[in-house]
């Protein structure tokens, strides 16, 4: 029996540092995990390592549980590139990314169907949905706690009215800006709001309804226009003027492409403002949402703040003072680029290859669909029956595929509902639905013990060509 006993002193293996591969091409000594390091290296060296470290990340083109953009052309790299280096807010400096936010605002406040007696609709660039929506309902505080004021009444209790079919982000802005939220759970059987619940929990302190159009769960939507109507009611009733901010994050850049008779926009009078994200189906990469509201009154003048540290006098509404612009320049890239003939052939190959994938799910008896993307390019699925296995092994079992897709329950109160969710995005071709597909029967056919753990190559019935 041979035995050694290794001395890891002198190994000098640190918990502490990265003792890279390369160390003896690039590191005397081992790199700080949590510490500055004293000297710094070369530059391909911390490429090399960074670089490395990141192999552990998931595939962004088999990441089909976000959103999120992970491929644009090479044009539009090649813009995003030439522009990492300008701060958003240095208008002084940059003056065009301003001008071109205005553009993108305006063509979004009009694909929205705001009224076009406005000569320049309100909005900012933002983030993400959420900063949007945060600087939307705050904006909608104001006006309420403005005419509270000034009608001599009370404005510490303002609440806000949602579903708990929202977005986290919802949660947070009733949180950290101290409004009470108003919840409307979920029900076993349905998973967006009704009008009557919103109707329950409306009063005189509501500073906004909020609605979503493509929920983060299920992709459903909330009725807007009943929601429209049912304030339009209270108003007249009660002289309550409570707006609806829409929740438009995922939908903005499909439904009025594939939709556009669907009134759930500014079409609709108690509709006040919009948010959606660029860098979902707008097609951006990660960093940019957009704020639109209906009139420029909406937007309470107390709420712009002017600063003049970086040159000019300038207006501000956002969270966050500095932001690169790229993402901006990127939209706005991508709006001319694809047009509106442009983004309706794309979210129509979407639904298309989300759809095709919903029915052979749906074909195979193993699943109920929940949504088979029904208004955007978004499957979920729940198991049929008692599977022996749940959908969170499913995820599981294909992330050893490479395949991302998230498996949880649904808020209250229809927490006992497991779904698995896909989200089509662009370079999820038709083929690669097929190639999904066969990888999860082969996973579901693994969990349930009818196959072998091994994967074997096997034959696409419908391709009639190997498939791994
Ligand atoms: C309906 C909805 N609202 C808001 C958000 C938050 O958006 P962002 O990630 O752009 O902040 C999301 C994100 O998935 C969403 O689906």
């Amino acid at each position: 029996m041979i035995s050694r006993k290794v001395d890891l002193k002198k190994l000098d293996v640190s918990r502490r540092g990265h003792a890279s591969t390369y160390s003896t091409r690039y590191f005397e000594e081992s790199v700080p995990r949590y510490e500055i390091p004293e000297q710094g290296m070369p530059a391909n060296a911390a490429y090399q390592l960074v670089h490395d470290e990141l192999n552990l990340d998931g595939n962004p083109a088999l990441n089909l549980s976000s959103f999120v953009t992970t491929w644009m052309e090479p044009e539009a790299d090649k813009l995003i590139t030439e522009n990492l280096g300008k701060n958003f807010i240095d208008h002084f400096q940059y003056p065009q990314a301003e001008v071109i936010q205005k553009r993108v605002v305006n063509m979004l406040a009009r694909l929205f169907n705001a009224p076009e007696d406005e000569a320049a609709f309100a909005g900012a660039a933002t983030v993400g949905s959420s900063e949007a929506i945060m600087l939307g309902l705050l904006a909608h505080k104001w006006t309420w706690k403005g005419r509270r004021q000034a009608e001599g009444k009370p404005y510490d209790k303002p609440n806000v009215v949602f579903g708990a079919d929202v977005h986290v982000c919802w949660d947070k802005f009733a949180k950290y800006f101290d409004v009470d939220a108003r919840v409307i759970p979920m029900e076993a059987d349905r998973f967006t709001i009704s009008a009557e619940a919103v109707a329950e929990r409306v009063d005189e302190n509501t500073i906004c309804v909020g609605a979503v159009l493509g929920t983060t769960f299920t992709g459903e939507a909330d009725p807007v226009k009943e929601i429209s109507e049912l304030l339009e009611e209270v108003k007249k009733k009660k002289g309550w003027d409570i707006p609806i901010h829409v929740d438009v994050a995922s939908a903005g850049f499909i439904t009025p492409f594939v939709e556009p008779e669907l009134e759930w926009d500014f079409r609709l009078p108690r509709v006040r403002s919009v948010n959606v994200s660029g860098h979902k189906y707008g097609l951006v990469y990660p960093g940019v949402g957009w704020l639109v509201f209906r009139d420029v009154a909406d937007l309470p003048e107390e709420l712009i703040f002017y600063v003049n540290y970086l040159g000019d006098e300038m207006p501000t509404y956002t969270l966050n003072f500095s932001r690169g612009s790229a993402m901006i320049l990127a939209q706005y890239y991508n709006l001319l680029r694809l047009g509106r003939a442009g983004y309706t052939r794309i979210a129509n190959n979407l639904l298309g290859n989300a759809r095709y994938l919903a029915q052979r799910l749906a074909d195979s008896g193993k699943f109920d669909v929940l949504n088979a993307a029904n208004r955007l390019p978004i499957v979920t699925v729940a198991l049929k029956g008692a599977a022996g296995y749940t959908v969170f092994d499913l995820s599981h079992k294909l992330r050893e595929r490479g395949w991302i897709l998230p498996a949880y329950t649904l808020p209250p109160n229809a927490e006992d509902i497991a779904i698995m969710r896909v989200v089509v995005k662009e370079n999820f071709s038709r083929d690669m639905a097929d190639l999904l597909f066969d990888d999860i029967m082969n996973a579901t056919q693994v969990l349930d013990g009818t196959k072998a753990e091994r994967l074997e190559p096997q034959r696409s019935a419908r391709r009639g060509h190997y498939v791994n």
